[in-house]
This record gives structure tokens, sequence and C-alpha cells, in this order.
């Protein structure tokens, strides 16, 4: 598939994980993609095997308007123009309320929500030129109420209706906004998850298709959700999440 020949795509976080395995999608069907990470180091190798002409590395904090703004004029001045936003860049805590520092939530709340306010309004005025859309990276911890993840689950759980509240208002000029929400899936962020083997069977349980997810499993589901293949869906949570928000959390039989 060649979906995105002659369009430009900004990944956020995408010299890791999820972020990394959208951005050689959409590479793979044929757009010039923008990779913005925090992460100097981790963002040029994870570039460093991808095609040059058509790859632009940008460093920054998704946290500060200004990373934004230079993310989508970059995109513009070297690609000419902008029509898919990733909004993935993110970070998670542990602990309940109790547990959760005003720093830490703070952090949580500055990368995870303001970030994407500030990347997704820097992309609009590209966006409405060329119709384009936002996929968001929420989470199935952004569909309900989920465990020992305060700030992390209050986070998701924002992205999740500024995906609602940003697709009705931006219908009107050609702009889509969606989600993916992802469960456990293999990347920097489940690293220390992964390493408990108790913890994975447990998920494995919930998850009917299987635990972990790979991100290139959630990557499909961004490219299809970018894609003209989706052009009537917007507004819409997609739990990319192997089967376990199906159940309302019920453990099986
Ligand atoms: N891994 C999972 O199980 C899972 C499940 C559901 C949702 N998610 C979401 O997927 C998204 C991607 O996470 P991942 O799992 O690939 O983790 P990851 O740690 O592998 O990747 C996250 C990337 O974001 C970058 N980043 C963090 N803070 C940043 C900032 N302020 N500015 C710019 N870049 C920043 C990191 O450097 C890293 O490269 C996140 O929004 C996360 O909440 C992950």
């Amino acid at each position: 598939m060649n979906r995105f020949k002659d369009k430009t795509v900004l990944v956020t976080g995408a010299a890791s994980g999820i972020g990394l395995a959208a951005a050689r999608r959409f590479l793979d069907e044929g757009a010039c993609v923008v990779m913005l990470d925090i992460d100097e180091a981790g963002l040029n190798k994870a570039a460093a095997d991808l095609p040059r002409d058509r790859v632009l590395v940008q460093v920054g904090d998704t946290a500060s308007k200004e990373t934004a703004t230079a993310a989508v004029k970059a995109a513009v001045d070297r690609f000419g123009g902008l029509h898919v936003l990733v909004n993935n860049a993110g970070v998670a805590t542990e602990g309940d309320i109790m547990q959760t520092s005003e720093d830490d939530f703070a952090h949580v709340m500055a990368v995870n929500v303001t970030g994407y306010f500030h990347m997704a309004k820097a992309a609009m005025p590209e966006l409405v030129k060329t119709r384009g859309s936002i996929v968001m990276t929420s989470s199935v911890s952004g569909l309900g109420g989920d465990w020992n993840t305060f700030a992390y689950n209050t986070s998701k759980g924002a992205v999740s209706n500024m995906v609602r509240a940003m697709a009705l208002d931006a219908g009107k000029d050609g702009v889509r906004v969606n989600a993916v929400n992802p469960s456990f899936t293999k990347t920097g962020m489940t690293e220390d998850m992964l390493k408990d083997p108790e913890l994975v069977a447990k998920f494995k349980e919930r998850m009917p298709l299987g635990a972990p997810e790979d991100p290139e499993g959630v990557a499909a589901v961004m490219a299809f959700l970018a894609s003209d293949d989706a052009r009537l869906v917007t507004g819409v949570n997609l739990p990319v999440d192997a089967g376990v928000t199906a159940s309302n959390g019920q453990p099986p039989m």
C-alpha cells in the first residue's frame, strides 16, 4: 500500500516504541515523516537506517509550545505542508493519588495532555489547508478507570475526550481527529513490566488475542485512521487492545 505518497506526517515520541513503529509504517506507505522526540540520541539512532530524503529529525519537548510551533514549521519548510499529526509522545508514573507527587502529576499532565494540545493547535492551520487528520495515542487506560496509575489514567481520560471535542469542532474544516487506545504493548514504557512473568501472565489471561501487543500492530491501525480508507471516521477512540476491553474487565471463566 502507498496511501501516504506525497503526504507529510509528523510523529511525536518517534524515537521509540509505538511512535517509531508509526514513523516506519508511514514511511513504508510512501510518506515524508518528521520524527519529533525529546531523546536526541535515541532519535538519531532510530532514524539512522531510515530513508534520509523522506525523514526529518526534530528534537524537542512536546510540553513546550515553542517545540510544537517549530516542528510544524519545519515540516512545512522541508516537505511543503502537513497532512497528518500523530500525537503520541507520552510518559507514565505508577501509584494511587496519595503516592503521586505534585511534580509527577504536573509532568504527566504537561506531556500527555498539554503537549497534545500544543501540537494539535500548532498543526491545525496546516491540516485545514490539506484537509488532513490527527491520530492521538490514548490508551485503554483512557476508556475507564485504571488501577495504580492515577496521573496517567487521568491524563489518558483527558486525551480520549480531547479527541471527541476536537473532532466535533474540526469537522467543518474537513479535519478528522481519532485515537488508538492500546493495551499492554512491548515498548520502552513497559520494559519493567515485561520482566515480570506473573504480570505478563495476568495480561495474557485478559487479552483474548494474547499479550503483549506489538507496536507495529498499533501503527497499522494508526495508518488506517489517518488514511482515506477512514474518511468517514472521526471522534473515535478505537481500542487496539487484543480484546481486553471486550469483557468489561471480567476475568475468564
Ligand atoms: N506501551 C504500552 O503498553 C502503551 C499502552 C497504551 C498507550 N501507550 C501510549 O503510547 C504512547 C507511546 O508510548 P510507548 O509505549 O511507545 O513508550 P516509549 O517510552 O517506548 O516511547 C515514548 C517516546 O516518547 C518520548 N517522549 C517522552 N516525553 C517526551 C516529551 N516531553 N517530548 C517529546 N518526546 C517525549 C520518549 O523519549 C519516547 O521516545 C504514549 O502516549 C503511551 O502512553 C502505551
